[in-house]
Parts: C-alpha cells; sequence; structure tokens
C-alpha cells in the first residue's frame, strides 16, 4: 500500500470518478474511425479497466497495464465478472511491454502526465511504438499548463458514503509542474479514518509532444482541443488536449 501512489484512488475510483461523458464524445471523432482495422488493443494505465471492458465488448482483445497494484487487482476482478477478453498486467507506462503487438493503445484521463519527468514523454512513445503493429495508432489526452495555471490551485471535494475526499493542489509557477494532495476520509460504521496521497505532474506544449511523436516513429499527428468534449467551466480552449498518431508503417521496397 506504502509503495502504490493510487491505492486509495484505486479503492474509490469508481464511486467517486463517473465521469466517462467526455470521453465517449471524444471516442466518437477519434476512436471510433479506426476501429474497423483494430484486431487488438492495449489500454495504458488502464485504472479500474472500465474502457479496457468496453472495447474488449466490441470484439476486441485487449491488454490493460497499470503501475498501481490495486488498480490492477481491481480490474481483475471486473474483468472476471464480465468474463471479457482482457488481460491485466502490472507495468510502468515508461517500460512496458506486451506479449504482441496491438492495433491500438489507448491512454485515457490524462494518465501521461502522472510521469516524474518531462523527459519520460519519450519512453512512453518508444513503449507505445514498440506495441503497435506498424500502421496502429496511439491516443491520448492530457493536460496542458494552462490548467495547471488556471485549474490546479482549485480545492474540490467528492463524497460518496462511506468515502469523502477533499483534492487540492496547486502549479510550481514558471514550471510544467503541478502537484494534488489527496486527503481521503473513510467511515467504517461509526470511525473515520484519514488517509492522504500526494501525486506529481509534468505537462508538454503541442511541439513537444509532435517532437516526440517524430522522435519515435509516429506520423498521422492530429489533436483536439478537449473543451468541445467536456462543455463544462474547467474546460476552456487550451485546457486539455487529444492526440493520436499513427506508428509509420514499413516502407514497401
Ligand atoms: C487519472 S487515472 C486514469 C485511469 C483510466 N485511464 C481512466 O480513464 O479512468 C491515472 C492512472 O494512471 C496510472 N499510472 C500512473 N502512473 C503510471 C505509470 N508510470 N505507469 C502506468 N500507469 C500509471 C494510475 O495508477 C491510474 O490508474
Amino acid at each position: 500500500m506504502a509503495s502504490d501512489p493510487y491505492y486509495w484512488l484505486a479503492r474509490y475510483y469508481d464511486r467517486l470518478f463517473d465521469l466517462r461523458r467526455p470521453f465517449e464524445t471524444a471516442h466518437e471523432r477519434i476512436i471510433e474511425p479506426l476501429l474497423p482495422r483494430v484486431k487488438s488493443a492495449c489500454d495504458l494505465c488502464c485504472g479500474t479497466g472500465t474502457f479496457a471492458i468496453q472495447l474488449a465488448q466490441l470484439g476486441i482483445p485487449v491488454f490493460a497495464v497499470d503501475l498501481s497494484t490495486e488498480m490492477c487487482r481491481l480490474a481483475r476482478i471486473k474483468v472476471r465478472k464480465t468474463n471479457m477478453p482482457v488481460t491485466v498486467i502490472h507495468a510502468d507506462m515508461r517500460s512496458f511491454r506486451l506479449p504482441q503487438q496491438v492495433d491500438l493503445i489507448t491512454c485515457e484521463f490524462d494518465a501521461l502526465n502522472h510521469v516524474p519527468l518531462k523527459s519520460d514523454l519519450r519512453k512512453v512513445m518508444r513503449c507505445a511504438a514498440r506495441a503497435l503493429r506498424p500502421g496502429g495508432h496511439f491516443t491520448f489526452d492530457v493536460n496542458n499548463r494552462l490548467t495547471f495555471e488556471k485549474v490546479w490551485g482549485r480545492t474540490w471535494f467528492l463524497e460518496q458514503d462511506p468515502v469523502a475526499m477533499v483534492m487540492h493542489g496547486g502549479h510550481r509557477k514558471g514550471t510544467d509542474r503541478a502537484w494534488t494532495d489527496v486527503e481521503w476520509f473513510i467511515r467504517k460504521g461509526n470511525t473515520w479514518t484519514r488517509q492522504r496521497e500526494h501525486i506529481e505532474e509534468v505537462c508538454w506544449n503541442a511541439q513537444e509532444i509532435r517532437d516526440a511523436f517524430a522522435a519515435e516513429g509516429f506520423d498521422r499527428v492530429r489533436s483536439w482541443d478537449a473543451a468541445p468534449f467536456f462543455n463544462d467551466d474547467f474546460t476552456k480552449r487550451g485546457y486539455r488536449t487529444f492526440w493520436r498518431a499513427r506508428r509509420k508503417p514499413v516502407a514497401k521496397e
């Protein structure tokens, strides 16, 4: 538990973060056009496995990768209940390997921002390129610096008995780094316990992302501002971006 920075988040993720609607709208534009040619997929930073299971329900075998042991444990339970072809793999997005190459890799809900170093972007893209068949696609959404500047200083309170959560964070001024402190209050009978988690995030500008894609062998890079998908007060233009790129196909002689 101490070595799993997402332990409490995992335990109460589905209860508190049922926010899939904007992603479903984004999928219609970004992922659905690819699906006819997707024979297998990987959901990187899969959390509790919700999206991996959704993909599998379309008949696509899915590898679901996450660094948190608790997220993986809960994802495996959900997979067993649905009996879908999802293989959960406990691994770091900066070094993961799949048993076989896939046609699509997704990485959702700003999971890619959850790395300690800006240089980690290249590591993730290198692993994604290795895990994709030539011609396969990598898609993800990221928080941009504007979100760190404008939104990260807010305090959020969420509760769903038996848990309440206060989330507050900040942006390290003049940098591409931000943090979130999460205070958990968990009720067992009449007794409340308090737990803390700390999450660090980094971000990149559009040119850095394009350069990383190019350096790791991707082409057909496309981006979508997330504002129209979210349509809320916290996701204004420039705050979050969806990206998609293709691993270059092998050139014919
Ligand atoms: C905000 S959650 C998103 C979960 C899921 N993609 C979703 O859409 O609900 C971020 C996830 O990234 C995972 N994560 C963080 N750092 C990771 C890393 N280095 N490698 C793999 N997974 C990581 C966390 O365990 C967590 O499940």
